[in-house]
């Protein structure tokens, strides 16, 4: 495959100017930036993140909706910022500020369809906390980390999307037609794939080191050598959404399952149909989710 079987020449030399000039790529609103050193500093309290979300009335109201929604379950009704960060935790926060700050910031022309995008980003978010729930006796770590890291897996792919819309409709048409998975063509037409564009995000917007390690390593965990945990679960996840059917587009050829993925994370046949229909079960909930992305 040569990029003029795609129809696509000179699209290595359109990316290298994107990945040289940085500059020209999306930054974090201030408010997400403050907001992560908040969760990061130890002494930081409810208030402090409560006065930072507040000042942004849209995110403000999406967050309360969502706190009162079925996606957390929360029993009792929430009515102030401070109260969601209370009772979500510092985390949680964190994930949703940074998906909603996220899906806005890319909110342009797209080659993709974004809702079939944030879809199988939530789903596979959502698949990847399920199994961290499900391995909490075996290791602990947080889900709000596992699922921050599945709604941004692939956020490689929007710079693609939205800076190359033309180049990436022509690498889409060509794995549809050819029944390959889009990574391999991205490889072969702009010389790198959406997970290390993901790292070029993750890198330019100070992302934690567990986060950048699972973007960059969803398809190959077993290099990801330093924080392989995350990026084993985040690539086990993303071939459990591809499974439900949650594609870019119908019938979308995925990657093949890394052989070591459950066996490093010790899940067995058994496991592995808990996790699947505890996350079947879960997937109507993942619509509040995504509603607060539009
Ligand atoms: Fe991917
Ligand atoms: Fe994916």
């Amino acid at each position: 495959m040569s990029q003029g079987n795609v129809g696509v020449a000179g699209a290595k030399d359109r990316i290298a100017k994107i990945v040289e000039d940085v500059d020209s790529l999306p930054s974090l609103p201030s408010i997400v930036v403050k907001l992560i050193e908040v969760v990061n500093t130890t002494d930081s309290s409810a208030e402090d993140a409560a006065e930072l979300i507040e000042k942004d009335p849209a995110l403000t109201s999406k967050m309360i909706r969502l706190a009162n929604s079925a996606f957390y379950g929360i029993p009792r009704s929430i009515s102030s910022v401070t109260s969601a960060v209370v009772v979500l935790g510092f985390n949680t926060i964190r994930s949703l500020v940074l998906s909603a700050s996220v899906a806005k910031m890319f909110n342009g022309k797209h080659a993709l369809d974004m809702d079939s995008f944030w879809k199988h980003s939530v789903i596979t978010a959502m698949s990847a906390k399920i199994i961290v729930r499900h391995l909490m006796s075996v290791r602990m770590m947080d889900p709000e980390s596992a699922f921050c890291a599945g709604v941004l897996h692939d956020i490689g792919k929007l710079i693609f999307s939205q800076y190359m819309p033309e180049d990436y409709s022509a690498v889409c048409k060509y794995a549809k037609e050819k029944n390959i998975p889009i990574v391999e063509v991205e490889d072969k037409v702009f010389g790198v794939n959406h997970a290390k564009m993901g790292k070029i995000l993750a890198d330019r917007w100070s992302l934690p080191l567990d986060l950048e390690y699972a973007i960059v390593h969803h398809h190959d965990p077993e290099n990801a050598d330093k924080a392989a945990h995350l990026a084993n679960i985040i690539h086990l996840a993303d071939i459990i959404t591809h499974k439900l059917g949650c594609n870019l587009w119908d019938g979308e050829v995925h990657m093949q399952e890394s052989v070591k993925c459950r066996s490093e994370l010790k899940i067995g046949d058994a496991d592995f149909a808990k996790i699947m229909t505890n996350i079947e079960n879960s997937l109507d909930k993942s619509q509040e989710f995504l509603a607060m992305l539009q």
